[in-house]
């Protein structure tokens, strides 16, 4: 949420662990480049991409162009701005687990330091797998590496433990190291365009937040639904699950953002202030419960786009017997006066039908109905859906009378459609990135933020752990999941809402 606007930040220094990782690939790369293209980012600046492979600094930045290529928003790289570009590049072998290898790495920063005659700031990016964030901070700070904490940051990606014990000790072991005010815990959700729209719109607005509580509001649906599969993935996602993998982070994070309290500024510690609350005033699901306030699920195989999927026990890495879920669905509540006795659905899953990132806010009926002539139609419910992805768009449902001689009613949509206005919009990771040069930290995880949100997990997780489900896997690729899910907001009288296909 860069609000110091380009190009003015400090010099700084990405040192990149994972190097030549996936995420450095797809997302950070692609995402450093298009800032660089668009001014965001500092004058002097250096990217130190680092792994364990020997790599010469011509075959690294060869490596970055084709991936860039094909992974940037902005298509094809053109050959003279990437040259600019991969001029700021430079490649380090360091072993992660061997502090005598960061060694070199110091004497890099030196070098830039000397040369810049001014000091920059020093971004660490953990694009490794997790069990590595606390090896890596560990052998910073034995390398003496950690620097000034006015100016030296660490990012870390997700997954952010695998249960609340682990999260607790990765904070403490992080915490040695860095203050929290260096940590910026990634969840790339949040640097989503229409998420970060979500705050404006609730609180830039003076008729909107009269009508965000349970006077108005009968229900709130948050649905990410995905038509990929778990690709290549198979070794973590079987020991992770959908509950941890999306819930306990993205659908967390979207959920708190619905059910804040306005902050009093629009500042990092504020802003996370708010959503804490949020965590600790949910409802914690007693083990009697969860069959009541949840569902699971699992993909069989089935045809997606004219293609033969594999069901979810078949894929690569996976075990045929595996109960893991790759679909779950939850009845969530907030006790507090804003939202008691309001159920928000949670809902998330793999191989379905559409990938859409969508959350509904459903409206009571009106209190009481004038127009109770069946012909003229009943009026419906007004509901807002805010739609992530790939659409994004804000739609407000309204009653409105279909123009002609008799009285009849019929929906009309207001909608803030983005495709007419926003041409280029930026990557989460690259306002992810521009914040982290800017020290904000509002749109990252706060220590006290993820070990809430496990908290909040944790019951279910422990349950389903214990509980195999019988009948996985119990819903076909191309679905729209398992029956179980379609149960748990029916019992409310509720269905799932999907967007209308586009015109
Ligand atoms: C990641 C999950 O955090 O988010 C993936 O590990 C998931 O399983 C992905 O596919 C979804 O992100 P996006 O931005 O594609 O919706």
């Amino acid at each position: 949420m860069a609000i110091s606007g380009k190009n003015k930040a400090n010099p700084v220094i990405f040192i990149i662990f994972g190097g030549t990782g996936d995420l450095t690939n797809r997302k950070i790369m692609p995402a450093l480049y298009n800032l660089f293209l668009d001014n965001w980012l500092p004058e002097k600046f250096a990217i130190i991409g680092s792994s364990y492979t020997k790599l010469s600094e011509e075959a690294y930045r060869n490596g970055l162009l084709s991936a860039v290529s094909q992974f940037s928003r902005k298509g094809k790289v053109v050959h003279e701005q990437w040259d600019a570009f991969a001029a700021h590049i430079q490649y380090q072998y360091a072993d992660i687990a061997d502090a005598e290898t960061f060694r070199p790495l110091g004497k890099l920063m030196d070098d830039y330091k000397n040369s810049w005659n001014q000091t920059p700031s020093i971004i660490y990016y953990c694009a490794v797998a997790p069990h590595f964030f606390s090896v890596i901070a560990g052998n910073i700070s034995k390398a003496g590496l950690e620097n000034d904490p006015e100016t030296t940051r660490i990012i870390v990606e997700k997954p952010f433990g695998t249960d609340l014990e682990s999260a607790v000790e990765l904070n403490r072991k992080l915490l040695c190291i860095f203050q929290e005010s260096q940590i910026y815990r990634i969840d790339h959700y949040l640097g989503k365009e229409v998420v970060q729209n979500i705050m404006a719109f609730r609180f830039s607005n003076s008729i909107i937040e009269p009508l965000w509580n349970r006077n108005f509001i009968e229900h709130v649906q948050i649905s990410v639904t995905e038509q990929i599969g778990i690709g290549t993935r198979g070794k973590y996602f079987d020991n992770a699950g959908v509950l941890r993998d999306m819930i306990q982070n993205h659908l967390l994070q979207l959920f708190c953002i619905m059910a804040m309290e306005p902050p009093v500024d629009f500042i990092a510690d504020e802003v996370r202030n708010r959503k804490v609350d949020v965590l600790k005033a949910m409802r914690k699901i007693e083990p009697g419960k969860i069959e009541m306030m949840s569902a699971r699920g699992q993909y069989s195989s089935g045809w997606v786009e004219g293609k033969e999927v594999a069901g979810y026990r078949e894929e690569q890495d996976v075990d045929p017997k595996s109960n893991t879920e790759t679909y779950a669905a939850l009845k969530l509540y907030v006790d507090n006066w804003r939202w008691q006795g309001i159920p928000f659905y949670l809902r998330t899953g793999k191989r379905l039908f559409r990938t859409a990132s969508v959350i509904t806010i459903q409206f009571r009926e009106v209190p009481h109905n004038i127009f109770n002539n069946e012909e003229m139609g009943a009026p419906k419910k007004n509901r807002l859906v805010i739609s992530i992805q790939p659409d994004m768009s804000i739609r407000f449902e309204l009653q409105s009378k279909i123009p002609g001689l008799e009285m009849n009613l019929n929906t009309v949509d207001i909608v803030f459609d983005y495709s007419d206005h926003e041409k280029d919009t930026p990557e989460a990771y690259e306002t992810l990135l521009v914040d982290a040069i800017d020290g904000d930290q509002t749109l990252f995880m706060r220590a006290d933020q993820v070990e809430e949100a496990w908290k909040v997990v944790m019951p279910i997780l422990n349950y389903w752990q214990k509980n195999k489900a019988q009948e996985f896997p119990n819903y076909s690729a191309d679905s729209s999941g398992p029956e179980n899910a379609e149960a748990l907001i029916a019992r409310d009288g509720f269905h799932w809402f999907n967007l209308p296909d586009k015109k």
